[in-house]
């Protein structure tokens, strides 16, 4: 049973943890070209991530996913999922990774107890997934996800983000590569995180709507039950073991059945993604370090901050000024 429930009944039992803000590519979607990162003070320590996640899995937390920036770039990144994979009481345990850096990482992320893993995929064109990234490379990524199933990960899900006029005609080539490859695939509404300077969201917002529809005229679509307790909604295609879901915060709205809070790599526990209200964790690992009573307590009254819904549009306002890579998704 969890401990945390908020002032709208919904329990919270999925904790999303980014582990950095750095990234080896730039998304641009993202980030902006010339980000600048958080000074490594500021950042937890694996320690100190390490205390959030049993913090979290002793209130009743049973899924934690690891984000970023890019995880496989922090440092230690291998013994922190060894230890947090440990944890009792964590059914699911996964990561959302750029992929880039699975070939050197998935055997350890594997043994260490991760269970799952998202992988970002916008493009199969490679010079167009060079545009979007600026700095990734197709190829790797694809090898990255050849070296996890060979690691024995074996329901790997795909991201596209899809944006008008840069890779909506690709959606069906997306879930092409998905069958072919037996992935999962999640098409995800862009969300107005950031100001990324030289890319205005309006203009590129893709509706989920359309995307189901450009897939349903080849895979007739079939609505699944089966949830992982995050915010896709799963289809089945008849002749395949593909899933193939949608991310849509702007065209369908997923937050009355919202189980889930975010914690920065700064240590701001973030109630919603679309909302500013945070609880600083940070400074109470800093002021009890080893002790897990205060952190806790600090966690239970927090949940009465979180709020109802998130308020994103897709008229082009950046509605948050925290970038994506602070939070992960
Ligand atoms: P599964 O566990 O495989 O279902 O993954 P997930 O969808 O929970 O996580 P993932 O990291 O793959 O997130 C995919 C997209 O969903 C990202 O763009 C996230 O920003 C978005 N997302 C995840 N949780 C939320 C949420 O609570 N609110 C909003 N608005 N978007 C979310
Ligand atoms: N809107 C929607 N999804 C985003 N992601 C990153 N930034 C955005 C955004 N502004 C996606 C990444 C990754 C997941 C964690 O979030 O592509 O798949
Ligand atoms: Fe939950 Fe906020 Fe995401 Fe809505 S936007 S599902 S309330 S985290």
């Amino acid at each position: 049973m969890t401990a945390l429930i908020d002032k709208f009944s919904r329990e919270v039992r999925y904790v999303r943890i980014s582990v950095t803000d750095r990234c080896d590519f730039r998304c641009v979607y993202c980030m902006s070209e010339e980000m600048t990162f958080l000074p490594r003070a500021q950042v937890l320590s694996l320690e100190e991530l390490y205390q959030v996640a049993r913090a979290f899995t002793e209130l009743g937390v049973e899924k934690i996913r690891l984000t970023g920036g890019e995880p496989l770039v922090r440092q230690g990144i291998d013994k922190l999922v060894g230890d947090i994979g440990q944890l009792d009481g964590l059914r699911d345990f996964a990561m959302t990774t750029n992929g880039a850096g699975l070939r050197k990482h998935a055997r350890a992320l594997r043994e260490g107890g991760l269970t799952r893993l998202n992988v970002s995929i916008d493009s199969l064109d490679p010079e167009r997934f060079r545009q979007l990234t600026r700095t990734g490379s197709l190829e790797k990524v694809v090898d990255g996800i050849h070296a996890a199933q060979d690691a024995g990960f074996d329901r790997i899900k795909l991201n596209a983000v899809v944006l008008k006029g840069r890779n909506d005609d690709e959606v069906l080539d997306l879930v092409e590569f998905a069958r072919r490859e037996k992935l999962d695939i999640s098409f995800i509404e862009e969300m107005p995180l950031g100001d990324v300077s030289d890319h205005v969201r309006g203009e590129t917002f893709f509706s989920s709507d359309d995307v189901q529809q450009a897939i349903e005229s080849r895979y007739p679509l079939l609505a699944s039950a089966e949830s992982t307790l995050g915010p896709s909604r799963y289809f089945r295609m008849a002749d395949s073991d593909s899933r193939v879901g949608f991310i849509s915060p702007h065209s369908h709205n997923f937050c009355s059945t919202c189980n889930r809070v975010r914690v920065t790599v700064e240590g701001r526990l973030l109630l919603c993604l679309g909302n500013e209200h945070s609880v600083d964790l940070r400074a109470t690992l800093r002021r009890y370090p080893g002790e897990l009573e205060p952190l806790k307590a600090q966690i239970i009254d927090a949940m009465d901050l979180k709020p109802e819904r998130h308020h994103f549009t897709n008229d082009g306002d950046v509605q948050v000024v925290r970038f994506m890579n602070m939070t992960g998704g």
